[in-house]
Parts: C-alpha cells; structure tokens; sequence
C-alpha cells in the first residue's frame, strides 16, 4: 500500500511541470484603461471608470505590508497542495504586465480544502507586496479560479541573486515581445518550449494569507491572497526582460501597499 502510494506520488511528479508555450500575444488592440505612473496612475484609478470605484472606496485591498510579527499562526490551516499538468501555453503581453495563460485542466491549488484551477500567471516588478516593509525586485501571481468563480492568487516574492530558471525559459521570448512591440509588429503564434518549472509546483513549509484584491482596476475583493514566505532569486537582466514589453508609463507596475483596516494576516507553517 505505501509502496503503491510511493509510486502513484512519484508519477505525478513527474508528469507535472512540463509545457510548452505555443503562443505569443500582444494585447496591441485594446488601450491602456490604466497605468502605474502619469494621469491614469495608481491614484487616479478610481476615476478614470466607474467599474474601477473600488480601487479608492474598497476597504481590503492589495497589496499589503505584511508585518510578521503581526502574523498569527493558524494551526488549523492545511499545507498548500499544488499540482499542475503538462499543458501548452500562451504568452501574452498585456502591456501593463506579461504573463503566461493557461488552458482549462491545468489542474491547480488546494486550499482552505477547497479546489482552484489554475488560469494565469503574471508578474509585478518591484514587487507588490512588502514584508515588514521591505520591497523585493519581482513578484510572480498565479491566478486560480474555483467552479464556483471564487479566485484565489498564490504570490511569489523574488529578490536579486541567481537567475531563476522558470524566467530564464522564457527570458528570449520576452525580448522578442520587446522587439516586437517597439517595431509595431502583429505577433503570429510562435511555438517554443518545453517549459519545466519545479518552483511553482513546491508545497512551501510557510506561507501567510489574508483577504484581499486585484492589485489593478477593476481592483474586485474578496480575493484570498497566499503570499508564500520563502522568495526566489532572479537576476537584474530578468527583470528587465520583464519590463520590456510593457507600455512606458507601466515599466514599475507595482501599486502603492494599500491600508490593512484591521485586516487579520495570518501564518501557515510546516514542523514536520
Ligand atoms: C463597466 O463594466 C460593464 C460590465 O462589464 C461594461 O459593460 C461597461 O462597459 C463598463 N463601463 C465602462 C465605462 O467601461
Ligand atoms: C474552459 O472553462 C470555462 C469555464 O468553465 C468555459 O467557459 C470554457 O468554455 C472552457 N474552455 C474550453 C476550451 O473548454
């Protein structure tokens, strides 16, 4: 029986993590309907559309510092389970962010004993989330979505060191977007991959949650955020790379840390 267990868990491991991107998209025929800096900035969002009124009158929006000291252990809190499939992807570059899309059966979270498929990921550089007020270079979101529409986003926190190797897969693919955006071109499909990366599918010994927000407009809530504690390295050249397909007012897409109103964060941790 555990042997058979032993086996079944080693399969899923292996079988996980792998895709390929096949597609490479530029959002090139919507405008902008908001941006980090200038007139259509971080404070300006609630104004320039009455869909985005809760991004000023919201009362539990991200991001937030997380101060750890404020952190309460939940017990009760379950491990995170991730477990995604081998899927073929799209790159998108959505100009205010670049991120990778995802079919439907990618497979997911977890969490709270409730399931979420995985759709989307993105990245915010400097980082969004501050923990006890400091800032990191990046920030990656996984953004998961329940049958019942419920969306949870799991956030990683990177800070410069070694490249990280889920970026340096796509790292080529993002300087095309670069060179494409900048020249006006259409982007085609373009097939590469495979694409294997481990860190997104590790069960992490901590991480904090708390109840917030899309961190850009329509800035909805009642978004769970899982906001894993250890954070990853990337290099400065993958940051650039990530910043290179985006509009020029969106280069720092990272919004302002956002007031907690007594919000509690609390903390999961693994003993074992
Ligand atoms: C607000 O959202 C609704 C529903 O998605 C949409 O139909 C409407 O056009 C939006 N309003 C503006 C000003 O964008
Ligand atoms: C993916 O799932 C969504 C929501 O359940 C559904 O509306 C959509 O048609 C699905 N897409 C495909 C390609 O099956």
């Amino acid at each position: 029986m555990a042997a058979a267990a032993a086996f079944a868990l080693t399969t899923t491991l292996l079988i996980v993590g792998s895709y390929a991107v096949t597609t490479l998209k530029v959002d090139d025929d919507k405008p902008l309907q908001f941006t980090y800096s200038g007139d259509m900035g971080p404070d300006r969002w609630a104004a320039l559309n009455p869909n985005f009124s809760l991004c000023a009158k919201g009362k539990s929006q991200s991001p937030i510092d997380i101060v750890t000291a404020q952190a309460v252990v939940n017990p009760k809190l379950k491990p995170l389970v991730r477990e995604y499939n081998s899927v073929d992807v799209t790159l998108v570059d959505y100009k205010f962010t670049v991120g990778i899309e995802y079919p439907n059966h990618t497979g997911g979270i977890i969490f709270d004993g409730k399931k979420y498929s995985f759709k989307q990921m993105h990245w915010h550089s400097p980082s969004e989330h501050r923990i006890n007020g400091r800032r990191f270079a990046a920030e990656l979101h996984m953004v998961h979505v329940a049958d019942d529409g419920q969306i949870a986003v799991v956030a990683t926190l990177y800070k410069y060191g070694r490249p990280d190797p889920l970026l340096a897969s796509i790292y080529s693919k993002l300087n095309e977007m670069a060179v494409r955006v900048g020249s006006e071109e259409k982007s085609p499909a373009i097939p590469f991959g495979p694409f294997h990366p481990p860190e997104i599918r590790r069960t992490p010994k901590k991480y904090y949650r708390y109840v917030g927000s899309f961190s850009a407009p329509p800035c909805t809530e009642n978004i769970p955020y899982i906001v894993l504690a250890e954070e990853l390295s990337i290099s400065e050249e993958q940051v650039q790379a990530l910043k290179g397909p985006l509009d020029m007012r969106c280069k720092n897409n990272a919004r302002p840390s956002q007031p907690t109103n007594g919000r509690p964060v609390e903390a999961y941790e693994d003993h074992h």
